[in-house]
């Protein structure tokens, strides 16, 4: 897997695919910056290159443009945790975000708008993917936290641009890869989260290879409901 170590970014626009999915308080201020930290490595990098960075990502789940899903709110924070000041564009595809694209100098970063605004980043839209893949020259994911979604911006803008892993990706990988393909016993999973849907399969992916599974988290209420607690 060739990662971005392997790639001198100058000049080169990066459209690097980020989870920035964080939470946010009612005055719409960042809770928790954990997400935005883990790809600062990956950022920096690329700046430090002499390039110039774009950042996608989705934030919730909203249905059509939802005002409090848009990423303008994280501008503050994301600017504080790189040390530089993002420009933001309200639209993550057309003519808007391409001119601000082209008004980006190298050493600069631009946030796009929400993904998810648009149906068609769940949807692996390959027309949504192809004008994604209009704002960069090298497309970037280190979107460790919605990797394993096939969406337009994960999956399918890589069938029109070169592809590779940032660091927090890499590293993830290779922890896991590491972890669950030759653990060392005894081997314990400490598994938590709200949703609980995409956890089943990893659930039953990690069971013949593990000694033991804590479950924490909300979708613990899950299995206790299954054993038929009372949970309220
Ligand atoms: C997450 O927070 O689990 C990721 O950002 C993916 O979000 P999603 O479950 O809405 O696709």
């Amino acid at each position: 897997m060739k990662t971005i170590n392997d790639f001198n970014f100058k000049d080169q626009k990066a459209l690097i695919r980020v989870d920035f999915n964080v939470p946010l308080n009612d005055q719409f201020q960042v809770t928790d910056a954990s997400r935005i930290e883990a790809a600062k490595s990956t950022i920096l990098k690329i700046l430090k290159d002499g390039g110039k960075v774009i950042l996608m990502s989705h934030l919730g789940r909203p249905k059509g443009i939802q005002e409090k899903y848009s990423l303008k709110h994280i501008v503050p924070k994301v600017s504080k945790v790189l040390g530089i000041e993002v420009k933001f564009v309200d639209d993550c595809i057309g003519s808007t975000a391409e001119n601000a694209v082209k008004q980006l100098n190298n050493g600069e970063v631009l946030l796009l708008e929400n993904l998810r605004f648009y149906d068609d980043e769940e949807a692996g839209d390959v027309q949504f993917s192809e004008k994604l893949s209009k704002l960069g020259d090298i497309y970037v994911n280190d979107a460790f936290g919605t990797a394993h979604r096939a969406h337009a911006s994960t999956e399918g803008v890589t069938h029109y641009l070169k592809a590779v892993a940032g660091l927090l990706l890499d590293k993830e990988i290779r922890y896991l890869g590491d972890v669950v393909g030759n653990p060392q016993k005894p081997f314990m999973v400490i598994l938590g989260g709200a949703k609980v849907a995409d956890k089943i399969g990893v659930i039953e992916n990690l069971l013949p290879k593990c000694d033991s599974i804590i479950i924490g988290g909300g979708m613990a209420y899950t299995f206790l409901k299954a054993r038929g607690v009372n949970i309220g």
